[in-house]
């Protein structure tokens, strides 16, 4: 199969990348962030999170965020939302896109979510309905489809049925995360077949954690199979809190450098890309995790 010729990232930095952080992180180095992100050409920007602050502290401030941030035209600014509570703080905060967020395992969906799969996916379907109603946009996202932290191999089959059913319940698109890293190129190739047969592959994405450092391959595999929309992160942060050990999501620059490489159109700028990377490292006081940026600028 062909490359396709344009790939879209979804940069989950702000949300994938923070929600981790023990140390506070200001509401105006969020915006400072997300505005950074959009003036490098990113078309699509997960914001923040309206979940529990109680689960996850980092996010609390989501709705402040989304009132600071530059709206560029044409960009997307999502944020999460794991229940009614959620999308109606986000609807509220002038949120025009919602990903609601499922698991493969069953274990993780209780540890993540605190019910069942079959539990959340009743708990989305008030969600798309309001949506809908509201002309918001929802993504899916389902976890662990490579590996599960507590219950280790997921069947391909399992994740199939997660993602149809969202999908079917109006998805307009499904990210399949490789929360803990594990995967590898031949078991994303072996996935997105299964999952292909259930949901068409331009409904697919593709959210890679590095942990094992396979996150680029992984995306050159999905990518022969015809995945054109990644999900990275800035300078690689982040991981998630229910996923212990889970690095950061592959980072952005690494992907625009792959993609760049490949002559796959993303109309994302790499020297401000990096700068978006440098500015929030520095408020982290932490060296990148992109081998692209620490390559251009060493030291
Ligand atoms: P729960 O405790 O079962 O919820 O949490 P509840 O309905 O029983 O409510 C308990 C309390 O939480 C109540 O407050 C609610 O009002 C409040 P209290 O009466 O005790 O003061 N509450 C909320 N507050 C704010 N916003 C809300 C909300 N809902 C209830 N939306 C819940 C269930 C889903 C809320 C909780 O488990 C939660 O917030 N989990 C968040 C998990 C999370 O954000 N995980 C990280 C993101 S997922 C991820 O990283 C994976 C991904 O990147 C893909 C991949 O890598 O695989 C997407
Ligand atoms: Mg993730």
């Amino acid at each position: 199969m062909s490359l396709p010729p344009h790939v879209r990232l979804v940069e989950v930095g702000p949300r994938d990348g923070l929600q981790n952080e023990a140390q506070p992180i200001s509401v105006a180095d969020k915006v400072q962030l997300v505005d950074a992100l959009s003036a490098a050409g990113l078309d699509y920007i997960e914001v923040g999170s309206f979940v529990s602050p109680k689960w996850v502290p980092q996010m609390a401030g989501s709705a402040d965020v989304f009132a600071q941030i530059q709206r560029k035209p044409g960009v997307t600014y999502g944020a999460l939302a794991p229940n009614m509570r959620g999308f109606e703080d986000a609807l509220a905060a002038g949120v025009k896109e919602v990903a609601v967020f499922a698991a493969a395992s069953e274990a993780f969906s209780q540890r993540n979510i605190n019910c069942s799969i079959s539990e959340s996916l009743e708990r989305f379907v008030p969600i798309m309905d309001a949506a809908k109603q509201h002309g918001v946009t929802v993504r899916g996202y389902v976890s662990c489809v490579l590996g599960c932290p507590y219950e280790g191999e997921v069947a391909p089959e399992q994740v199939a049925v997660v993602a149809r059913e969202l999908y079917s319940m109006g998805c307009y698109e499904v990210s399949l995360g490789d929360t803990i890293g594990t995967g590898t190129a031949g078991a994303t190739r072996r996935m997105f077949e299964v999952v292909s047969a259930h949901v068409p592959r331009d409904k697919l994405a593709g959210h890679f954690h590095d942990t094992y450092g396979q996150a680029l391959a992984n995306i050159y595999a999905s990518l022969l199979e015809g995945i054109a929309v990644f999900d990275s992160s800035i300078a690689g942060l982040g991981g998630c809190p229910y996923a212990k050990g889970a690095s950061g999501n592959v980072a952005s620059e690494d992907v625009l450098y792959l993609l760049n490489g490949l002559g796959v159109e993303t109309g994302i700028d790499m020297e401000r890309l990096i700068l978006a990377g440098q500015q929030i490292c520095s408020v982290l006081g932490r060296p990148t995790g992109s081998r692209v940026a620490k390559a251009r600028y060493p030291g």
